[in-house]
């Protein structure tokens, strides 16, 4: 039988065929044809130093030459031991143990259940709630899309899902109705608090959240303040604080936990993507002193591991990345760069019509489209504004991540770039001005549909 497009399914759409990535180098992506494509959302927020990193590469070969896996069960390794010295220095205060898995939905649903054993481990069996946001998103495994609030991707499962309480977006460009930009952090926090004494907090196990929300709102970050009164809100009620920096950590806002940003430390944190950037599958749970000895004291060790957890190759690739990132100052870099991105952008779309919020922090930055700036109106979902920006900036040889649903979950567009931390001045100049040609193109279609 003929068959058209792939047989492998993940993420294209009946009869399309991709074209075949055949090299990296630096800040580029090359396919079979030769065509070169600038890679400005560094694929999902995940290659921050960047394709072809010989210096990453030698590393997982040396590890390979020497044990593809010293199964964790039984062994340790200099990788695994490295790796974990360096990122709980790097996450700082009481974030002194880590737990390996093998990427951010594992990630989140060893969060998960580490909170729940801890609370199990203090007598508190009945604390089985988790509490999430609306415009989020965690992952795609059963407990992770439990906390996402991100209706489109729920849909086909969401009568299977736990029920998990999903409070307002945090952004203050768009409030909750009724609630001023300069009233969002106080209003959402005490949302928090609302929603666990509703609850009753002897039900409540933790509170997920992304310090910098990624692809569900692009680039949000939450204003001053927030994180600090969250923070006093889970500790008055022994709800465990639980950050998501799967995309926004390890740097890429400029501060290695983008939480640290606020002065705020969780109980649990833990980040995926820019660990081993997109060299190895790689996520990592880093959780307190205190709720490592509790769940020690009743338990021994933690409830939850995977065959690949702390796969040797994977965090020898961890090292790596980790270890050029400190030598080469790239947090410092991330700021840095950002400041200039976010410069630029401003330039460039400050006074667009139809780019309503230009935002983000360190290389993570997004614009959100709107069809008035006024009224802050997005575009019709139907005419599908994001995958032409998304399809124009590929056929210009820009990689970037447009998304739909920014308001809502359905409705509004956005696009984030996200580039290696390696990314050169002069690339950044032409990533903005790749983008801006594709936006422009696609809105012409958009705005001739009307
Ligand atoms: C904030 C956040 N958490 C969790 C995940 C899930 O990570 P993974 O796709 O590696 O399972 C993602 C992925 O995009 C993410 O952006």
């Amino acid at each position: 039988m003929n068959i058209t497009g792939h047989r492998w399914l993940n993420q294209h759409l009946p009869g399309q065929r991709l074209p075949k990535a055949v090299a990296g180098k630096g800040t580029f992506v090359i396919d079979d044809s030769g065509k070169q494509y600038l890679d400005g959302s560094a694929g999902p927020a995940l290659f921050c130093l960047g394709h072809g990193n010989r210096e990453v590469i030698e590393a997982i070969k040396a590890q390979y030459d020497k044990l593809e896996f010293g199964y964790s069960a039984n062994f340790t390794s200099d990788a695994i031991d490295e790796l974990a010295e360096m990122i709980t220095r790097q996450a700082g205060g009481d974030l002194m143990r880590v737990s390996f898995v093998s990427g951010g939905s594992e990630a989140t649903e060893t969060a998960m259940k580490i909170a729940l054993q801890y609370h199990v481990a203090r007598g508190h069996a009945g604390r089985t709630h988790f509490i999430a946001r609306r415009q989020s998103w965690h992952g795609y495994t059963f407990g992770a899309l439990s906390l996402s609030g991100h209706p489109a991707r729920r849909r086909p499962y969401v009568g299977a899902l736990l029920p998990v309480s999903h409070l307002s977006p945090v952004n203050v460009y768009r409030p909750p109705a009724g609630v001023s930009a300069e009233e969002v952090a106080s209003y959402c926090a005490d949302e928090l608090e609302r929603e666990i004494l509703r609850l009753g907090a002897e039900r409540v196990a933790a509170f997920f959240f992304e310090p910098v929300v990624g692809a569900a709102g692009g680039a949000v970050a939450a204003p001053e303040g927030y994180a600090r009164r969250v923070r006093e809100i889970c500790s008055k009620y022994g709800v465990l604080m639980v950050a998501d920096e799967v995309m926004c950590g390890v740097g890429r806002c400029g501060t290695w936990r983008a939480l640290a940003h606020d002065g705020v430390e969780p109980d649990i944190m833990y980040t995926a993507k820019g660990l081993a950037g997109g060299y190895a599958p790689l996520g990592a749970a880093i959780i307190s002193e205190r709720i490592y000895q509790a769940i020690a004291s009743a338990f021994g060790t933690l409830a939850t591991v995977h065959t690949y957890s702390g796969h040797t190759a994977a965090c020898a690739a961890g090292l790596a990345v980790q270890k050029i990132i400190v030598r080469d100052g790239l947090v410092e870099k991330c700021r840095r760069d950002g400041e200039y991105l976010m410069k630029r952008l401003h330039d460039e779309f400050g006074q667009h019509p139809f780019v309503g919020d230009i935002r983000g922090r360190g290389l993570f930055v997004a614009l959100e489209f709107v069809q008035d700036r006024e009224t802050k109106a997005p575009f019709p979902a139907e005419r599908g504004l994001y995958a032409k920006v998304r399809d124009e900036a590929f056929a210009r040889g820009l990689l970037c991540y447009p998304s739909p649903g920014t308001v809502d979950g359905y409705s509004g567009d956005h696009v984030l770039l996200s580039p290696p931390y390696t990314i050169s001045r002069d690339e950044i100049d032409q990533m903005v001005d790749l983008l801006k040609a594709s936006i422009n193109a696609a809105l012409e279609q958009v705005v001739a549909q009307h």
